[in-house]
């Protein structure tokens, strides 16, 4: 059932695509790879949407997983956001990393943020 309730959440976002190469170390400058602390109000609805177009099919109805695709309903909110990003920047983590890679392309950081958190709770 879909919770109604809004929560506010953070959501530590790295910058795992955008790693500085070599060692500028300007202090007081932020790094690329320096973690981003996000806030914003969790939109569940937004995230069902994307989740029954775009999500469901692979990672099933209730994000349970099936053969190769994972479960993804018992993972935490921060780890499925990390997983997320990583997929968006193109990094290749498991054989079948193309498959997320496309699909994680077309969310911005907030659909990531919704879809973590409704993945992790909608589902229990
Ligand atoms: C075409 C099938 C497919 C679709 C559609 C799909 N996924 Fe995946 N997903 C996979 C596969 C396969 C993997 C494992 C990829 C690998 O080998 O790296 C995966 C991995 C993941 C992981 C990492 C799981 C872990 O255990 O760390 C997350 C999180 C995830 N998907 C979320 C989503 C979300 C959210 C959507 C919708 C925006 C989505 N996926 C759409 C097939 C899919």
């Amino acid at each position: 059932m879909l919770k109604s309730q809004v929560l506010a959440v953070f959501l530590i976002i790295s910058g795992f695509a955008a790693r500085a190469d070599g060692d500028s170390s300007d202090a007081g400058t932020v790094k690329a790879d320096d973690p981003v602390i996000m806030e914003q109000d969790i939109d569940f609805e937004s995230a069902e949407k994307i989740f029954r177009k775009s999500c469901r099919a692979c990672h099933g109805n209730k994000a349970q997983g099936a053969a190769s695709y994972p479960k993804l309903s018992d993972k935490e909110p921060e780890h499925i956001a990390e997983m997320l990003e990583r997929y968006r920047a193109g990094e290749k983590i498991g054989p079948n990393s193309i498959l997320m890679i496309q699909h994680a392309k077309k969310l911005s950081d907030e659909d990531i943020a919704n879809l973590a958190v409704y993945v992790a709770t909608a589902f229990d």
